[in-house]
């Protein structure tokens, strides 16, 4: 039978055995897959294992530090913050198409990882050479949405699949390739993650690169974090954060709407609300928010957020959208 402890046994056998006495680095993202996935191998290979937090810009308010306190501070795992915000600006610049915005941050992700490798060699003592392992926490329905399962269509490249340059350097250890987000909450729990992380709701890898429907540049992500924030606020206050899924907000760069506000007419963007309920993410429902909740965000996005002058909510279904816009 399948228990939490039966598949960490079994994983962490497996690592030690994929690993040997190598240094291992992982892909921390803040989520729940990265921190399951580094727990694992901390259990398994201790102190082999440094975590890699890179802040690559796409980030929502106040992630950063909170990695850094539940982490290092919380689990006991080694942590080296890279800020590499202006690497990732730079390669997005002038790029609007969903694939190509994934690919560029799946590949410059990758780089970023090489480039931290001289800043683990000074941290850690360990030499280029013993450092060969990448974690990286990958999902079942990862591995099937980017075509990697046994007759599954491409749909989307998740970064975290699809879109590794071929240059790659390390070898792969994902310990969740075969499990959904609930047993992977089930396995963090027992092998002791705060609830505070196992609890979090989903956020993808490219973060709010893929949540900008146009071109990423500094100016719009700082207005979709302001939005971003207060929707999370209001969710939060409301106590929906069990209810919901996820709530993607989303900014449409590319469109513009008339809008009057004070005493002039405006012309800005509209920021789309997705909030939805899932099992797994494979499907998903609309989640019927409370109309007051909904009428504060709008509200306060609207009288706070620069250029934002409407605010829309998404009532589709996965199938047939997909929960994130890109
Ligand atoms: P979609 O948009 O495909 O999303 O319905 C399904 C779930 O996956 C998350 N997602 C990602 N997670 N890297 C990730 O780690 C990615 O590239 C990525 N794209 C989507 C999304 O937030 C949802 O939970």
């Amino acid at each position: 039978t399948w228990t939490p402890g039966s598949i960490i046994d079994e994983q962490v056998a497996r690592i030690r055995e994929q690993v040997g006495e190598a240094h291992v680095i992982c892909a921390l993202s803040g989520g729940v897959d990265s921190s399951v996935a580094a727990a694992l191998v901390h259990k398994a290979v201790g102190d082999q294992l440094t975590c890699i937090f890179v802040d690559h810009g796409l980030l929502r308010a106040g992630e950063r530090e909170q990695v850094e306190e539940d982490y290092a501070k919380g689990m006991g795992i080694r942590v080296i913050t890279v800020d590499e915000s202006e690497r990732f600006l730079t390669a997005l610049a002038g790029v609007s198409e969903p694939e190509e915005k994934r690919k560029i941050i799946g590949r410059e992700f990758i780089r970023s990882f090489e480039a931290a490798q001289r800043r683990v060699i000074e941290e850690v003592g360990a030499t280029g050479a013993e450092i060969k392992f990448l974690v990286q926490g990958t999902l079942y329905p990862d591995v099937v949405e980017s075509g990697g399962g046994e007759g599954a269509a491409n749909i989307k490249s998740h970064h975290n699949v699809g879109g590794l340059p071929e240059d790659l350097k390390f070898d792969l250890v994902e310990p969740l390739r075969t499990l959904f987000k609930d047993e992977v909450r089930a396995i963090g729990r027992e092998l002791g993650v705060p609830e505070k992380i196992v609890a979090r709701q989903p956020f993808p890898g490219p973060g709010l690169g893929i949540r900008i429907i146009g071109e990423v540049t500094k100016e719009r992500l700082d207005i979709l974090r302001a939005a971003d924030l207060i929707a999370r606020e209001e969710l939060t206050a409301a106590g929906l954060d069990e209810t919901i899924w996820q709530c993607p907000v989303v900014l449409l760069a590319d469109v513009r709407s008339v809008g009057v506000q004070g005493d002039g007419r405006t012309y800005g963007h509209p920021i789309v609300l997705r909030p939805v309920s899932s099992e797994d993410a494979m499907t998903a429902d609309w989640t019927r928010l409370p109309y007051d909740v909904l009428a504060r965000i709008s509200t306060r996005i609207t009288n706070s957020v620069e250029d934002v002058n409407r605010v829309v909510l998404d009532v589709t279904s996965k199938p047939p959208a997909t929960i994130e816009w890109e």
